[in-house]
């Protein structure tokens, strides 16, 4: 008896001690918060929120390095899914055909630094990489500019393509001052 009112004792003692562990973390992280505070410093607010809101991580993250990587690996999902849209096209003007000959090997270019940006161990570089990727997005239109294929599928493409750009570096932003 003795021995079961001290062990009874010993756990209120110690959920006296975890229970305002418990509440003061309950209110330290309302869901979206960190998400929140990064999309309204962004030019695209709904931009922002939505790709960072299709990853579930971005629930209760915790620092904006998190945030960062889930934007670009939103981008790497849909610069692949463009550099293979751009592949299956096999008719066409002859202006958007020419362009895609170029802008195939250009996205090659956006998927690959999306993807190391991540392996640099400066945040400065991260930052350079994925505007490098914005390079080949603006590389890309300037062909199809010069094709006279802008009114076609390839403009709103890659202006796409440079809002994640955009969002990639404000959030690397972030990152780099919590580094
Ligand atoms: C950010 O949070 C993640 C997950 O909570 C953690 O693994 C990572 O080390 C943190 N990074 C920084 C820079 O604080
Ligand atoms: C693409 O972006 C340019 C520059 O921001 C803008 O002028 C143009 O209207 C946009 N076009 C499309 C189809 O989204």
């Amino acid at each position: 008896m003795a021995t079961n009112y001290f062990s009874f004792a010993k756990i209120l003692i110690l959920f006296s001690f975890i229970y305002p562990i418990l509440i003061s973390n309950a209110y330290s992280s309302k869901p979206y918060e960190l998400v929140n505070q990064a999309c309204h410093k962004n030019a695209n607010v709904k931009f922002c929120m939505d790709v960072l809101k299709s990853d579930i991580n971005s629930k209760f993250a915790k620092n904006f390095t998190t945030l960062a990587k889930i934007a670009v690996n939103v981008a790497i999902r849909y610069s692949t899914r463009t550099r293979d849209h751009f592949q299956g096209v096999k008719t066409g003007p002859p202006g958007v055909l020419k362009s895609l000959k170029e802008c195939i090997p250009a996205y090659n270019t956006v998927i690959m630094e999306f993807k190391v940006c991540f392996n640099e161990d400066e945040c400065g570089l991260v930052r350079y990489d994925i505007l490098v990727a914005g390079d080949e997005a603006e590389r890309c239109q300037r062909i199809a500019d010069f094709n006279g294929a802008q009114d076609s599928f390839i403009t709103p493409t890659n202006n796409v393509t440079l809002e994640f750009v955009r969002l990639g570096s404000s959030l690397v932003d972030l990152t780099c001052s919590e580094m």
